[in-house]
C-alpha cells in the first residue's frame, strides 16, 4: 500500500480509556506508524482516570500490536496518558505537555484533537481546548468527533453552533467509520468508472435495492448508550444514510470532498420520510445461548428501546423513481455481515421466462465477513438446452489487493492527516439525516408502532420478510463459493 508521509502533528485524543481508543484508534495510529506514514508524531492521550503511562500501555495491551519489539518500544515513545478533569476549566500540565512535545516533534503548531467521547461532552472539551491556549499560536488545528454528532437535529445545532465558534467547517472531521471502509470508498469507483454498473445504475434497470448491517453481538457493554440510542439512532443516522446517499448520488464534479458531499446530501434531502406500514421495530428478547435486551447491564427493564429496524424508502427524483430502497440492521442477529445488493430488473426477452430457476440479477457490495463484490447471474446447465442454475462471478478484494486491507479508522486517520474532508461528513449531512431519523421515531411515538420481539440469534422479526414479500420480494441471499 502506498500511503504518502505525512507532516507531523501532535494528535491529542480524548476519552483515551475507552473501548474505540484502545481497539482502533491507537491501534490504527501503530499501523500508520508501522508503515512509515508517520513518524515523530506525539499521541497525547487524555482520560479520566488516574493512572501512569505504564499502566496505560497495560490497558492498551500494547504488546499484542506486533511481534517487533523494536518497532513497538520506539512507538511508545511517542505516547503520553494524562488525566484530566473535564469539568475544570483549566489544564496546565496538558498544556505544558503538549506545548514540550510540539517542539520536540517539529510540529509547528499542527494539532488534531480528537474526540472519542459521547456528544453531550463535546462542548466542554472544546472549551477546555480552548481555555488551556491549545488553539493559541500558528500551525493548523483540526478537531475529529466520533458519531453520534448529537442525539437529535436539535441538540446536533446546539453542537454545531458551540463548534463553530472557535473551528471552521473545513477543520471539523465528522467521524462515520463506515467511510473509512475500503469496500464503501469503492462505490464510487465501483459506480462511476464502469460504463457496466453506471449505464444500468437507475430506475429502468434496478428493480430495488437491498441494505443489510446485521450484527450478531449484542450491545456488550455499552447498555447506557446505547438504551438511550436503539439501532435508528446507532446504524441509520449514520452509516445507513451514508450508504445509501453514496449508492443513490448522482455523479460527482470531480473526487473533491466538497463535490462528492454535494451530491450526497441532495440524496439525503430527497429522501422520501418512512410511512407506518413501511417500518418494522423489534428487541431481542433470550433464547438458550443469550440474554434478551432488557436484561443487558445498563437497561431499563422495562426498554421500549428498538435493537432492531427494517424500512423501506425512496429517492425522489428521476434515476430512482419507483425504486425502492429496503433496510435493516438489528444487534443479536444470526450472524455478522454487511452488504448492499443491488437487484436487477427482469429482462423483457421472453425465452427463458417460464424457467423456475431463473434469479433476478444481483450486483453485491460486501464489507463483512470478508470484502467483496459480486454478480449473481443465471448460467445453463451442461447438457440441458434451457435449465439455469444461478451463478456467482465474484470479486475478492483481499486477494486481488493482498491481505492487508487497511482498516476503517486507518483509513480516516490518514486522511484526517492530509486534511482531506472527503470520508468526513459535512455539517448539511448531518443535518439532513437527523431530520429523516427525527421524523422516523415521531412516527413511531405518535402511530404508535409496535416494538416486535425476536429472538436473539436470530433473522430478527418475521415482518422485516413480510416488508419485502409483500411487494413480491425477498431479502437476497447470496452463497459466495470462494470468498466466503
Ligand atoms: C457503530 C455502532 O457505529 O458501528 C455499533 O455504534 C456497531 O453499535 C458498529 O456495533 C458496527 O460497525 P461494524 O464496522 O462492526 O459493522
Amino acid at each position: 500500500m502506498n500511503k504518502e508521509k505525512i507532516s507531523p502533528h501532535t494528535v491529542v485524543i480524548f476519552g483515551a480509556t475507552g473501548d474505540l481508543a484502545k481497539k482502533k484508534l491507537i491501534p490504527s495510529l501503530y499501523r500508520l506508524y508501522s508503515q512509515g506514514v508517520i513518524d515523530e508524531f506525539p499521541i497525547i492521550c487524555v482520560g479520566r482516570k488516574r493512572m501512569s503511562d505504564e499502566a496505560y500501555l497495560k490497558f492498551l495491551d500494547i504488546g499484542k500490536y506486533d511481534k517487533d519489539r523494536k518497532k513497538l518500544k520506539k512507538f511508545v515513545k511517542h505516547l503520553r496518558y494524562i488525566d484530566v478533569d473535564l469539568n475544570k476549566s483549566m489544564c496546565f500540565e496538558l498544556a505544558e505537555i503538549v506545548q514540550v512535545f510540539d517542539k520536540k516533534c517539529g510540529c509547528a503548531g499542527n494539532k488534531i484533537f480528537y474526540l472519542a467521547l459521547p456528544y453531550f461532552l463535546f462542548g466542554k472539551t472544546i472549551g477546555l481546548i480552548k481555555n488551556c491556549g491549545l488553539l493559541n499560536g500558528r500551525g493548523s488545528k483540526k478537531i475529529a468527533f466520533e458519531k453520534p454528532f448529537g442525539s437529535d437535529l436539535k441538540s446536533a445545532e446546539i453542537l454545531h453552533k458551540q463548534i463553530g465558534r472557535f473551528f471552521r467547517e473545513e477543520d471539523i472531521y465528522r467521524v462515520d467509520h463506515y467511510l473509512g471502509k475500503e469496500l464503501v470508498e469503492n462505490i464510487v469507483a465501483l459506480r462511476f468508472a464502469n460504463s457496466l454498473f453506471e449505464h444500468l445504475w437507475n430506475t429502468d434497470s434496478i428493480d430495488n435495492v437491498q441494505i443489510t448491517l446485521a450484527e450478531d453481538i449484542g450491545i456488550e457493554n455499552r447498555g447506557g448508550y446505547y438504551d438511550k440510542s436503539g439501532a435508528i439512532r446507532d446504524m441509520v443516522q449514520n452509516h445507513i444514510l451514508q450508504l445509501i446517499a453514496l449508492v443513490g448520488m448522482e455523479p460527482p464534479k470531480s473526487l473533491n470532498a466538497d463535490d462528492i458531499r454535494n451530491e450526497k446530501v441532495k440524496v439525503l434531502k430527497n429522501l422520501r420520510s418512512v410511512r407506518k406500514k413501511d417500518l418494522v421495530i423489534g428487541q431481542y428478547v433470550k433464547d438458550p445461548d443469550s440474554i434478551g435486551y432488557r436484561n443487558e447491564k445498563n437497561v431499563d427493564k422495562k426498554s421500549i428501546t428498538e435493537s432492531f429496524v427494517a424500512f423501506k424508502t425512496y429517492i425522489n427524483n428521476s434515476r430512482w423513481r419507483g425504486v425502492p430502497f429496503y433496510v435493516r440492521t438489528g444487534k443479536r442477529m444470526n450472524k455478522k455481515y454487511s452488504e448492499i445488493n443491488i437487484v436487477l430488473k427482469d429482462v423483457t426477452c421472453g425465452i427463458f421466462q417460464r424457467e423456475r430457476a431463473k434469479h433476478a440479477n444481483v450486483i453485491s457490495i460486501r464489507t463483512n465477513p470478508k470484502e467483496s463484490v459480486d454478480f449473481l447471474f443465471n448460467a445453463k446447465i451442461p447438457f440441458t438446452r434451457n435449465e439455469l442454475k444461478e451463478a456467482v462471478m465474484e470479486f475478492c478484494h483481499k486477494c486481488e489487493f493482498g491481505p492487508n486491507t487497511p482498516e476503517a479508522y486507518e483509513t480516516l486517520f490518514h486522511q484526517l492527516l492530509q486534511g482531506n474532508q472527503g470520508l468526513f461528513t459535512r455539517w448539511d449531512e448531518v443535518k439532513a439525516s437527523w431530520r429523516f431519523v427525527d421524523n422516523m421515531k415521531r412516527m413511531i411515538k405518535n402511530k404508535r408502532i409496535k416494538l416486535l420481539p425476536y429472538r436473539a440469534n436470530s433473522e430478527g422479526p418475521n415482518e422485516s420478510f413480510s416488508l419485502l414479500r409483500r411487494d413480491g420480494r425477498n431479502w437476497k441471499n447470496i452463497k459466495r463459493r470462494f470468498a466466503l
